[in-house]
């Protein structure tokens, strides 16, 4: 009943999105509308990529120090994951800390439901409460969970798309939501060197590029727009001053198209910014903690050196000399 509102939401949200970020100076397109189903399977194959290194790392991590990591935040926990759940990195974690029970929270009520049963069925005693909720915004544990002590769970580097200040004001929101003495557990991808990184956001077989494009196929899909999808191209540059990998969609000559009613004409060379994923040292992602309400415990990086996982607490306040 209510998912033909949800969808009608969505086409709106996105409509409104290209209609506002192609009338910029700058054109952008948030790099949320990536995810429709075709980009989600797209990220999917992104994440098997060889020279998409992430995921990989991260789940070596996760491998190498889940009995450590069960060592720091102790058994009886509450596993509260910021997003729907990973098929393979949250099972190597819950079966290594024994929680007391597991809270999916996604915007999306569909995904989070397919992905919460598959996950009772490979943890049949461990009580699996989704919420779906807009984890951005502070919201409410299951009442059911009073008492709990709290593991936050953010994996994927997934705070890469935020810029600086929104990735505090999200890390804020967490310890406003988890409360004090709970553990945040936070993958994020580190800075490296031009090539490595570039590679692996465009890659040879171009599944990243697809990924890219995926948004204009789905102004024509859903908007009845007339892009001519070859007059564009990807690109994704490192930007070493702002510390990100920045995504483009590039006109390789002056082209225009209809969308939602609307035209828009774009001059040869002119981009939209369709995504930037911000890496950081182990340091700056320190720094990053210490601004948000966070306390460093420690951090793993994978055996190559390429991505970390940090484990901060959330203490009390103390009084400060
Ligand atoms: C899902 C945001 C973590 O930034 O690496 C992968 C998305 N974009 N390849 C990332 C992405 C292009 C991914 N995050």
């Amino acid at each position: 009943m209510s998912q033909p509102l949800l969808v009608q939401d969505q086409d709106d949200a996105f409509a409104e999105a290209v209609r506002e970020g192609l009338n910029l100076p700058q054109k952008v397109i948030p790099a949320r509308f990536f995810y429709d189903q075709a980009g989600s399977e797209l990220f999917e194959a992104i994440t098997e990529l060889p020279e998409y290194y992430p995921t990989r790392a991260e789940i070596e991590i996760l491998n190498a120090r889940a009995g450590t990591i069960a060592d720091h935040v102790g058994e009886g926990r509450s596993v509260i994951e910021f997003g729907s759940g990973s098929s393979l990195k949250t099972p190597l974690l819950l079966r290594a800390i024994a929680p007391a029970s597991y809270v999916p929270v996604d915007i999306s009520a569909e995904f989070l439901q397919s992905s919460a049963s598959a996950l009772s069925r490979q943890f049949p005693d461990l009580p699996v409460l989704p919420v779906a909720a807009d984890f951005t915004r502070p919201f409410r544990i299951p009442a059911s969970l009073a008492g709990q002590p709290r593991l936050g769970f953010f994996p994927g580097s997934t705070l890469g798309n935020l810029a600086p200040m929104g990735a505090i004001d999200l890390l804020r929101s967490f310890a406003t939501t988890l409360g004090k003495q709970s553990w945040l557990l936070i993958g994020l991808d580190l800075a490296k060197d031009r090539e490595t990184l570039e590679a692996a956001y465009d890659d040879a077989q171009g599944v990243t590029a697809a990924f890219n494009l995926n948004l204009l196929h789905r102004i024509n899909r859903e908007l009845g727009g007339t892009v001519r999808i070859e007059d564009f191209r990807h690109r994704a540059i490192w930007n070493e001053a702002l510390g990100r990998i920045e995504m483009h969609l590039v006109a390789v000559r002056d082209t225009h198209f209809e969308a939602g009613g609307r035209g828009f004409r774009f001059a040869a060379g002119e981009h939209i910014h369709t995504e930037n994923s911000y890496k950081w040292t182990r340091a700056e992602a320190r720094l990053m903690a210490r601004a948000s309400g966070w306390m460093p415990v420690t951090d793993w990086t994978d055996s190559a050196g390429r991505f970390a996982l940090h484990l901060w607490s959330c203490e009390p306040d103390s009084p400060q000399p």
